[in-house]
């Protein structure tokens, strides 16, 4: 067998193999130390780039806290945090303990009135074993994951703040500007505050090598 019968053999047994062999999954952004611990989201990276990354999510059941309005991300989102903590300690109708995953995704839906405070939705995916039957509870409810299923993300670390969003929102929207995703995502907001949301991969815990993410969702 020549070197040309031995690349054509190897590559069927990495096919057969499931291993993939195209560079393309190597691409993007690093996944986050906590995912070799708890379960992450999956996705596919579509386009890898500097600034920003963007993704195809299939979609997943996760639960949702009711909505929570607040003038702050930290009060919103910890609040909604706090639900969900609950919920997963055994806080539901079957007592079930859930194991943690990642990230826990916070909803955005600023207010149309400035005056008015925004709207955040706290969304923990349910682990594998719970996919199918989420514990019933009055604090969380079920809902399928993302509506859209393309994001455009940027990643920054850290603990997030209140005064640390709207730049980040900024610099992602920036990015994005004159590419050829600017007009499925940024120009669909019609000049109105976009809903957007924030992933968090750390637990408060966490002191070091936190990732977060912020993301625009968009259909193609
Ligand atoms: C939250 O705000 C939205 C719109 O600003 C409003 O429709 C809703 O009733 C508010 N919810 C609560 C619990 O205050
Ligand atoms: C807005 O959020 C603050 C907490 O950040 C809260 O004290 C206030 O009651 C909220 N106002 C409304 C109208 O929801
Ligand atoms: C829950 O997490 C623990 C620790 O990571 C793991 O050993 C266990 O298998 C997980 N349980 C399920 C049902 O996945
Ligand atoms: C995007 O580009 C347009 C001009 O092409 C500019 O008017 C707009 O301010 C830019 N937006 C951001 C967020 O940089």
């Amino acid at each position: 067998m020549g070197w040309i019968g031995l690349f054509v053999l190897v590559v069927i047994v990495c096919m057969s193999m499931g291993i993939s062999i195209r560079a393309s999954e190597e691409k993007g952004y690093e996944m986050p130390l906590n995912c070799k611990k708890v379960e992450c989201a999956s996705y596919e990276v579509i386009d890898s780039q500097k600034e920003y990354e963007i993704r195809e999510y299939k979609k997943a059941m996760w639960v949702s806290a009711l909505p929570i309005n607040s003038s702050s991300y930290e009060d919103g989102a910890y609040k909604g945090f706090n639900i969900l903590f609950s919920y997963i300690q055994g806080n539901n109708e079957e007592a079930a303990q859930l194991n943690m995953t990642a990230p826990v995704v916070v909803d955005i839906i600023p207010s149309k009135d400035p005056l008015s405070n925004s709207t955040f939705v706290v969304n923990f995916l349910l682990p594998h074993n719970y996919q199918k039957n989420p514990p019933p509870s009055t604090l969380a409810h079920p809902v399928e994951l993302p509506k859209q299923n393309y994001a455009a993300v940027r990643r920054f670390g850290g603990f997030i703040s209140d005064n640390e969003i709207p730049l980040q929102v900024l610099a992602l929207e920036k990015s994005l500007n004159g590419t050829k995703w600017e007009s499925s995502i940024v120009k669909k907001s019609n000049g109105n505050a976009m809903t957007y949301t924030i992933a968090g991969y750390n637990s408060p815990f966490d002191k070091e090598n936190r990732v977060n993410e912020i993301i625009f969702w968009f259909d193609k």
